[in-house]
């Protein structure tokens, strides 16, 4: 199976998922679990929606399959005109894959193409930050920031570096005030500098872009500090330095908008997107990047020597568009805008546990940090962590009937990204399980 440990199922049974309602799953027994990570940051609408399986079925009968090599068919041309019609700025060229390791992939790619184009040919280098996660192919296992993750396939593909991420609970101790915390907006613009520090050190004219997740996932959902993004695009300009948006999870409405970049009003050159974009009712990707970008290509015979066979599958496209359809008649991103305050207000709560340090995020998206000691924000060691996270945690949450992840790639965490029709009786549904799960776990201590 992906990312797990076989011996753990020596003994145990594998958990075998058999259907989907709403904001719920229930297993081969019967047992009935909310769904509080959206299958894997992907179920936007939530499961068992007749709609969007009719619409996969309606498309497979008319045109299951055509490739976007040379050829089009019209679910891909009209979801590529809404996708750019929403996309920031000349954000208004959309190049499908199948999922968003090859997003991630494509952009890196088109990166170094277009800058070979242009007559910057050394620019090929990726800066990304530490502890995130950008997907498991070699480029894009490359640019992720999680050392374990990749010692197992090194060596890799040469010349990315990594810079702090923002994780403000962890801000270095330097960065403190006369009064012990630290100012959101130095922070960010703390963090926002490594990169033009890291691009110095490199050699501006070797470095083609920087890859940033609106929030970070991994280590627990890391949102950017007021002014972050602006310096990060300021930087980007001033080096010529393509921003690459890693939207896999935050875009389509996790965040309340179509895109990360909408809510924290930035300008990326690229985008890189999947998950959500078909509420995972079939498989997609989308890298979406700028007229700028595109240019270089529109001439002679200049071509991106590039694609899958699956990228902008008809089904898939199909589903995509009923999606987007659902989500203008429900109102959806309106409704996570609407909501994302008693969200947060409710999973807040949690905050009373002596075992929780930090609870933050944006949207319906949040990572509430796991601490040994609350005061000193002392973490656990790795023997504690795996004590707690592998042998505890994770399956005392799926018993209680919440599926969620606790994660230890960074600190430990537990992460949360529900579909979006979630409402307050699903957030009281989270915090209750959750709390009398963390509870038991601080005894275990
Ligand atoms: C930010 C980010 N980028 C890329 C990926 C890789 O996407 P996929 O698993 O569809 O290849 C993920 C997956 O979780 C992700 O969160």
């Amino acid at each position: 199976m992906h990312f797990t440990r076989m011996s753990s199922y020596d003994t145990a049974e594998v958990p075998v998922i058999v259907r989907g309602d709403g904001a719920y799953v229930w297993d081969a027994h019967g047992r009935k679990y909310l769904d509080a990570l959206g299958g894997l940051f992907v179920s936007q609408l939530g499961h068992g929606r007749t709609d969007l399986a009719e619409a996969a079925a309606k498309q497979a009968a008319q045109l299951a399959f055509f490739p976007l090599w040379s050829y089009a068919h019209p679910t891909a041309i009209e979801l590529a005109a809404k996708l750019a019609s929403h996309a920031p700025g000349d954000l208004n060229r959309v190049f499908f894959t199948s999922g968003g390791g090859e997003a991630v992939e494509s952009a890196w790619k088109l990166a170094k193409n277009y800058f070979k184009l242009v007559g910057k040919p050394m620019k090929h280098k990726v800066i990304s930050r530490a502890i995130a996660y950008h997907g498991t192919t070699h480029g894009a296992l490359s640019i992720t920031g999680l050392p374990g993750l990749k010692a197992p396939f090194e060596p890799l593909v040469p010349s990315t570096f990594r810079v702090p991420n923002t994780n403000i609970y962890r801000a270095p101790a330097f960065l403190e005030g006369a009064d012990g915390t630290v100012d959101p907006e130095v922070f960010g613009r703390w963090a926002a500098d490594q990169i033009a520090v890291a691009i110095e050190n490199e050699g501006p004219e070797t470095v083609a872009a920087v890859f940033l997740e609106p929030v970070q996932n991994a280590g627990g959902c890391f949102p950017p500090p007021p002014g972050y993004f602006q310096r990060v695009r300021e930087i980007c300009d001033q080096y010529d330095v393509l921003l690459v948006s890693d939207e896999v999870i935050c875009a389509y409405g996790r965040l309340g908008y179509m895109f990360g970049a909408e809510r924290y009003g930035y300008q990326p050159d690229i985008i890189t997107s999947a998950k959500g974009i078909t509420s995972g009712y079939a498989p997609l990707g989308a890298m979406i990047a700028s007229d700028r970008v595109y240019e270089p290509f529109a001439h002679g015979t200049e071509t991106f020597l590039h694609g899958y066979t699956f990228g902008g599958h008809p089904v898939s496209t199909a589903v995509a568009l009923k999606n987007f359809e659902i989500f203008e008649e429900e109102k959806v991103l309106e409704g996570v805008r609407e909501n994302e305050d008693a969200f947060r207000g409710t999973l807040a709560k949690l905050l009373d546990l002596p075992i929780v340090g930090d609870v933050r995020g944006d949207g319906f998206f949040y990572g509430i940090e796991l601490v040994k000691d609350k005061a000193t924000k002392e973490t656990f060691d790795e023997d504690e962590s795996e004590r707690l996270l592998r042998g505890f945690l994770s399956k005392a949450l799926y018993d209680a009937g919440l599926y969620c992840r606790a994660d230890d790639r960074g600190d430990p965490v537990i992460q949360l990204s529900p579909p979006l029709i979630c409402g307050q009786e699903h957030f009281d549904e989270m915090e209750q399980k959750l709390r009398a799960v963390l509870t038991e776990a601080a005894g275990l201590l």
